[in-house]
């Protein structure tokens, strides 16, 4: 007889099966949802959204707070490309969600979560960007709030790993406004010199008490 439990170690004695939860529980195999926010849609990237997108990241004040791993210049089939031959496979794969947020029904950026670090050097579980023409209007604070009740409440993920270079404070305050604990700034090799990276941390226990906090004020 085999029994298999994912999440769990199976333990057989005097006839009797006792389940024990295993220290690190695995994550639910769940597709990725269509969130709603008070202003914004959040829905599964579809490749349709490349050109829309495209037109969007094509933007050295974009770019220049993400990995090198991003070409610059852009290829003009960069986002096609990217979702292409990157993140759709990683999704099929169940190693991502990755959201188009839309704002009536237009593009206007991605969110994405990762269930495991993409690159050696990035420790990180979410990414995200938005147009330039939308930034500091709260809409990223906004499907951060969400997509974080998605993954802590819905996925039962213990922990996030979060990250930004040190110089973007924007992307630094998002962290701020919701719940994400600073742990240390360490250094990385970015586009043939070194860059200043936040470390930070998000737990279950911390969104939990943000939740609660903000729900009481
Ligand atoms: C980072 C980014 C996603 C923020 O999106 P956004 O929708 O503008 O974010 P929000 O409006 O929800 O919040 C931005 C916060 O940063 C603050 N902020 C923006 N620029 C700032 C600056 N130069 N100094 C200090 N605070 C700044 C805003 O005032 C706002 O905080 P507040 O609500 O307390 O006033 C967007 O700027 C972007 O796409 N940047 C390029 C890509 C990127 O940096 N991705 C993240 C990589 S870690």
């Amino acid at each position: 007889m085999s029994i298999e439990l994912i999440g769990s170690n199976v333990v057989v004695s005097n006839n009797k099966i006792k389940i024990q939860q295993k220290k690190h529980v695995m994550t639910k195999i769940v597709e990725t949802p269509t969130l709603k926010t008070e202003r914004l849609i959040l829905r599964p990237l579809s490749i349709d959204d490349a050109p829309a997108l495209q037109k969007l990241f094509n933007n050295w004040n974009i770019i220049k707070h993400l990995n090198e791993n991003v070409p610059w210049p852009y290829p003009d089939d960069g986002a096609y490309m990217f979702f292409k031959n990157d993140v759709l496979p990683r999704v099929k794969k169940h190693q991502a969600h990755i959201w188009t947020i839309t704002l009536n029904s237009t593009p206007i950026g991605l969110l994405e979560y990762r269930h495991t670090p993409k690159f050696n050097t990035d420790q990180e579980n979410r990414g995200f960007w938005i147009g330039e023409p939308y930034w500091n209007k709260g809409y990223i604070t906004e499907a951060v709030i969400t997509v974080n009740d998605f993954i802590f409440f819905d996925l039962g993920v213990e922990k996030m790993i979060l990250d930004n270079f040190k110089e973007n404070l924007a992307s630094r305050r998002i962290k701020e406004k919701t719940g994400a604990t600073f742990l240390k700034t360490t250094t990385r090799p970015h586009r043939g010199g070194t860059i200043e990276m936040d470390i930070w941390e998000l737990t279950a226990k911390n969104w939990k008490a943000f939740r609660e906090e903000k729900i009481r004020n």
